[in-house]
């Protein structure tokens, strides 16, 4: 359902020159995969879910998701695609610190058009999905630890119900426990909604637990066959 052909994204180097953040990518992910992707810094990763995001556009190549290539799409239409068929979930969670848990989720429904009711009662539906019931609900992020707050973050990612979660270092800044529940969380929805996760993480163990891994070094992809045991 995801497919990237041969893309590559090129960035002014320091030096006045060019160089190829992501560089000639290619791979296919199915539908309800849980993937992820792993490299070292600066290696294009959070540039490469950025492409797949839709939140900028490639250099060359193409990226067709259920068969629509969205690398020809106009600003307007990227906007309209992003908010309906991709959830993004960041590090540092993103959230509106003056809007309450519930008031986050509901956001993204507004740009649909959803009214107030429906937004308010998905939105409940989906924080307790997540597992962030009751009167947490109604806090602010600032009032949340930071699991609470990335899981609201996830709900509000499911908001629009995307095709497509896309999530750069979700558990990065959080305990280990936390963070391997997040992991579990997003891997569930994989399972249980068909939705496609792809996740950046630095966490080896965790990529090692994904259904497809992806490892980028210098802007390109290595093969599996050149992938540590461990992670193949
Ligand atoms: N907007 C930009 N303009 C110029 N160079 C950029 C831009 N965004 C990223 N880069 C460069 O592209 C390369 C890849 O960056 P990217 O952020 O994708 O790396 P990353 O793998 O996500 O690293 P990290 O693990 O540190 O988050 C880096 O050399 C970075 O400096
Ligand atoms: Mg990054």
């Amino acid at each position: 359902m995801l497919a990237v052909n041969k893309i590559s994204k090129t960035f002014k180097s320091g030096d006045g020159g060019i160089f190829n953040a992501v560089d000639n990518v290619s791979f296919k992910v199915k539908q309800g995969v849980f993937a992820s992707i792993v490299g070292p810094s600066g290696s294009g990763k959070t540039t490469l879910l950025s492409l797949l995001g839709a939140l900028d556009r490639p250099s060359s190549g193409s990226i067709t998701v259920d068969g629509q290539d969205i690398s020809k799409f106009n600003d307007h239409e990227l906007t309209n695609y992003r908010a309906r068929n991709v959830g993004l979930v960041f590090q540092s969670y993103n959230l509106i610190p003056n809007l309450t848990a519930l008031e986050n989720v509901m956001l993204p429904m507004e740009f649909v058009g959803l009214g107030k009711l429906t937004r308010e009662q998905r939105a409940r539906e989906l924080l307790n999905q997540v597992g962030l019931s009751g009167d947490k609900q109604q806090r602010k992020p600032g009032k949340l630890s930071g699991g609470e707050q990335q899981r609201v973050a996830i709900a509000r990612a499911l908001a629009n119900k995307p095709k497509i979660i896309l999530a750069d270092e979700p558990t990065g800044n959080l305990d280990s426990v936390n963070g391997k529940n997040i992991f579990n969380l997003l891997h569930e929805l994989s399972k249980n909604q068909k939705t496609t996760v792809i996740v950046i993480t630095h966490d080896i163990s965790l990529a090692g637990k994904t259904d497809q891994r992806f490892s980028l070094t210098d802007g390109k992809l290595q093969k599996d066959k050149d992938l540590p045991r461990s992670f193949r």
